[in-house]
C-alpha cells in the first residue's frame, strides 16, 4: 500500500496537518520540524499525491459551508471553528444559509460547485443524499456537519442527539418533574427527531411521567415565545411542570413568554432546559440549563476531515466522528 501522509506524520511524531504544511508551506514550520518530516519522507520513500495537489490546484482557495440557520449562534460557532482549521491551509470558508429550505440549499450547492470550492460542509435540511452524491461524484468532496446519514458513505461530524435528548429529559425527571412538554421543530430535521427519541426513552423509564410534543414551524426565539404563550394560557392543571426545548433559541423564547407574560415562576412552577449551550444560554434572565454541543470543535473537525479526505483519500482515519453531548445545569431547572 502506498505510503500515506499519516505514515510520515507517525514516523516524524507530528500531525497530518504539519506534514501538509511542510509539503506546501515549509516557511510556516519550525526548521527542526521540517528536518524531522523530511527525514521521515526519505526513510519511508513517501511520494506526495500529486492528484490531490492537482485537485486542490484546480480549486478556489475556499470551502463551502451550508448551515440550517445563520441566525443561530450554534452555527456561527461551527463556522468559527471551521475557519480556524481552514486558515491553517490558507483556505477561507464561504457561508450559505439554507433556512431549513431545500431549494435554498440546492442554490448554494450549485454556487459552490461553480466556485470550484475545495469541498462542501453541510448540515442538510433533509436526508436527501442523492444530490450530495451528485456533487461529490462531480469532484467536490462533501462532509456532513452536525448530522450523519447512516449508509450514505458520507463522512460526518456530529453529536449523539438521542443521548442528548435522553440527558435533558432525565435531568428534568431527576429534579422531580413528571409532566414534560417537548417544544420541537419540523420532524424533518433529524437532530430534532433524535432529541425527541432520547427524551421519550428517559420518560419511559419513569412510571408516572408523561411527555407531550409541541411541534413548531421552525427553531427560533419567536416560535419559542409562541409556544410558551400557548402553554401559559392553559389552566394550571393542564400546564406542564417542565419544558424541554429542542434548541436554546426556542428555550429563550419560551422563557420570555413564561417570565414576561405570565406569573409562572421558573423553575419552581415550570423547569426549562434547552439544547446547544450557546453563549446566550448562560446570560438569560434565568440562566438556562442546556445540553452542550462542542460547536467550534465540530466545525474544526469537519474541515480537518474534509482536507484529510482530499490529501489522503485512502487514509485509515475515522470518517464518522461522534462527540458526546454534555448536560449543563443552571438556574432554569434547579433553583
Ligand atoms: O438547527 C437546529 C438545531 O440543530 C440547532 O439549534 C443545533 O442544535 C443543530 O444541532
Amino acid at each position: 500500500m502506498a505510503v500515506s501522509v499519516r505514515d510520515v506524520a507517525a514516523i516524524a511524531g507530528v500531525s497530518v496537518g504539519t506534514v501538509s504544511n511542510v509539503l506546501n508551506r515549509p516557511d510556516k514550520v519550525a526548521a527542526g520540524t521540517v528536518e524531522r518530516v523530511q527525514a521521515a519522507i526519505e526513510e519511508l520513500g513517501f511520494v506526495r499525491n500529486d492528484a490531490a495537489r492537482q485537485l486542490r490546484a484546480g480549486r478556489s482557495r475556499s470551502i463551502g459551508l451550508v448551515v440550517l440557520d445563520a441566525g443561530n449562534p450554534f452555527f456561527s460557532d461551527v463556522a468559527r471553528g471551521a475557519e480556524v482549521r481552514a486558515e491553517e491551509d490558507r483556505l477561507s470558508v464561504l457561508l450559505g444559509n439554507s433556512d431549513e429550505d431545500a431549494s435554498r440549499e440546492d442554490g448554494y450547492l450549485d454556487l459552490f460547485r461553480e466556485q470550484r470550492v475545495n469541498g462542501v460542509l453541510i448540515t442538510p435540511a433533509s436526508d436527501d443524499a442523492a444530490k450530495l452524491r451528485r456533487l461529490q461524484d462531480s469532484g467536490t468532496p462533501v462532509v456532513l456537519v452536525d448530522h450523519e446519514i447512516p449508509g450514505s458513505g458520507f463522512s460526518s461530524v456530529s453529536v449523539d442527539d438521542v443521548e442528548g435528548g435522553y440527558l435533558a429529559a432525565k435531568h428534568l425527571l431527576e429534579v422531580g418533574r413528571r409532566r414534560l412538554v417537548f417544544v420541537g421543530g419540523p420532524a424533518t430535521i433529524a437532530q430534532v427527531a433524535h432529541r425527541l427519541t432520547g427524551a421519550r426513552r428517559a420518560v419511559a423509564e419513569v412510571a408516572d411521567a408523561a411527555l407531550e410534543v409541541v411541534e413548531m414551524p421552525a427553531l427560533t426565539v419567536l416560535h419559542g415565545r409562541d409556544a410558551g404563550e400557548d402553554l401559559v394560557r392553559r389552566s394550571a392543571a393542564d400546564r406542564p411542570d417542565a419544558i424541554f426545548a429542542a434548541n436554546d433559541l426556542l428555550a429563550v423564547g419560551v422563557l420570555q413568554a413564561l417570565t414576561m407574560f405570565s406569573d409562572v415562576r421558573v423553575p419552581s412552577d415550570i423547569a426549562l432546559i434547552g439544547y446547544d449551550d450557546i453563549d446566550f444560554a448562560a446570560a438569560t434572565v434565568v440562566p438556562l440549563s442546556s445540553i452542550r454541543q462542542p460547536a467550534q470543535l465540530i466545525g474544526h473537525t469537519a474541515v480537518d476531515l474534509l482536507l484529510r479526505s482530499i490529501d489522503d483519500p485512502d487514509g485509515d482515519y475515522e470518517r464518522n466522528v461522534r462527540f458526546r453531548p454534555e448536560l449543563v445545569v443552571r438556574a432554569s431547572t434547579v433553583g
